[in-house]
């Protein structure tokens, strides 16, 4: 879908995660044809540099981080002539009138700041645009997370927030809710008449959202150090899955109607027992560092692995539980939900038969798809023996390469942002209830004094990740 001209200006435009991911998404956006001709793209930042210092330093990030495409010169010098930079200072005066020097103040040049920078200048730089009379009715602005450290500093963020911008004027991101398998789960669900009248606790024994990651904290040590992976991961990217997995059918696809299903969900999670909970800090394998290495912090207690078993306390869900874990330096980087249906009622076929159950596994990286386990007799003379075998379906192979080529979350949602869809952004009251939830768990532990269970660099994670979910007579899933 073509999306109107726009200015976007990013702050931070020199930055890890602009060089990253915002600037070699909007270049493949551009390589797909959805850069309008007279878009520009303004990155501001405190570093003195003209447009074609940025313009190199741009490129470079492409070559470096993007895929294929960035190879293609020619596409990459187009793109380039979109770029322009204004050094400006978030927190004094300098730069600001030249940027809006460069700001083109049309009706028809959709205008939008991306925050991408850390929260502790969020308000300097919405004050800033108020101030410099940047901040018009129909501007938009993107905030990147962590938005917060708890329930208390969410609110300030929003109240700040709200004093210039109106809430539909906030783009708060969750790179999880640009996944292209994540958006596909509401497909699923919601477009297909085969699952959703099993989708409840009548049906489903248990769901298990696991997000495993082989890299360390190595470099962000003491943002993470603050964090941990209770607030970096479980409050945001898992629990929007959570959401996402366990809501109501909204009335529309339309970003209030789909908020406000969410935010049910996360009002009636349960409060999470101690027992319920296992956070695990990686040691050295003898060839990777520690966490504690990592993050410079010889004594740290911050877990970089946590599971847990959560409810949902409604008429859907009530009694299924949902096992939640998530790591850094474990033994696979795959991401995946898996929701596990109730055996049979009734085996005609025997004890010999086996437990058989239907699984259908939502495979979010890598190799973006959907699995449903189901079971048929093995093949052969040999009886009525039954196997579980999947019906699988990859999106790379059944959609061709352009699903592989569309795939990036962050170009995605920055499109949304530019169409004014905020259906895959939070909402201010989704994220303060997320951290009314998790809150009450981090000063738990932290009251306590736990320590985190340590677990080797490469592992699967502690070994009591693995009693927590096996004391209830389940496993588990593989994770490759
Ligand atoms: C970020 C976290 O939000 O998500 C990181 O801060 C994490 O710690 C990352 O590594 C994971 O994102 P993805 O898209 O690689 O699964």
């Amino acid at each position: 879908i073509p999306v109107d001209p726009f200015d976007l200006v990013i702050f931070g435009g020199t930055g890890d995660l602009a060089r990253r991911k915002i600037l070699p998404g909007l270049f493949r956006r551009f390589c797909a044809g959805q850069i309008p001709e007279n878009s520009r793209i303004i990155a501001a930042a405190r570093s003195e540099m003209d447009d074609d210092g940025y313009r190199d330093l741009a490129r470079e990030a492409i070559e470096e981080f993007g895929r294929k495409k960035g190879r293609d010169k020619k596409a990459v010098k187009a793109f380039l002539k979109h770029l322009y930079y204004v050094p400006v200072d978030a927190k004094g005066e300098g730069g600001w009138k030249q940027l809006k020097e460069r700001l083109r103040d049309d009706d028809d040049v959709v205008r939008a700041f991306y925050f991408s920078v850390g929260p502790s200048l969020f308000s300097d730089l919405a004050e800033g645009l108020q101030v410099n009379g940047l901040s018009h009715r129909d501007v938009r602005i993107v905030v990147e997370k962590p938005f917060g450290h708890d329930l208390e500093s969410a609110r300030e963020l929003n109240e700040e927030l709200a004093k210039h911008f109106h809430e539909d004027q906030i783009y708060r991101i969750d790179h999880y809710l640009g996944k292209e398998t994540v958006q596909n789960l509401m497909a699923v669900r919601f477009g297909n008449m085969l699952f959703e009248p099993l989708w409840n606790a009548q049906y489903v024994d248990h769901i298990q959202i696991t997000v495993s990651e082989t890299v360390g904290v190595g470099g962000r040590g003491s943002y993470y150090d603050n964090a941990g992976a209770m607030r970096d991961m479980v409050q945001n990217h898992l629990m929007q899955l959570l959401c996402l997995i366990a809501m109501e059918p909204p009335a529309r696809f339309e970003a209030d109607a789909v908020r406000d299903e969410k935010l049910k969900v996360i009002r009636a999670l349960d409060p999470v027992d101690p027992d319920q909970i296992v956070r695990g800090q990686y040691t050295s394998d003898g060839q990777m560092p520690s966490y504690r290495e990592d993050a410079e912090n010889p004594t740290s207690k911050t877990e970089s692995y946590i599971a847990l078993k959560c409810y949902i306390s409604n008429w859907r869900w009530a009694n299924t539980p949902f096992y939640l874990r998530t790591g850094k330096r474990l033994n696979a980087q795959a991401s995946e939900i898996a929701v596990v249906f109730k055996d049979a009622p009734h085996s005609i076929f025997g004890i010999d038969a086996g437990r058989h159950r239907n699984v259908l596994s939502i495979r979010l990286q890598p190799n973006e798809g959907m699995t449903l386990g189901v079971t048929i007799k093995e093949p052969g003379p040999g009886g009525m023996r039954l196997v579980d075998v999947p019906l699988d379906m990859s999106f790379a192979e059944a959609l061709g390469p352009e699903a592989e080529e569309a795939a990036d979350a962050y170009e995605r949602l920055i499109m949304d942002v530019i169409r004014g869809n905020q259906t895959l952004f939070m909402r201010g009251d989704e994220v303060e209830a997320a951290w009314a939830w998790t809150d009450p768990l981090i000063e738990g532990w932290e009251r306590r004094g736990d320590s985190p269970k340590p677990y080797d660099a490469g592992s699967g994670g502690p070994d009591d990740a693995a009693f927590l979910i096996n004391r209830d007579g389940r496993r588990w899933r593989r994770i490759q």
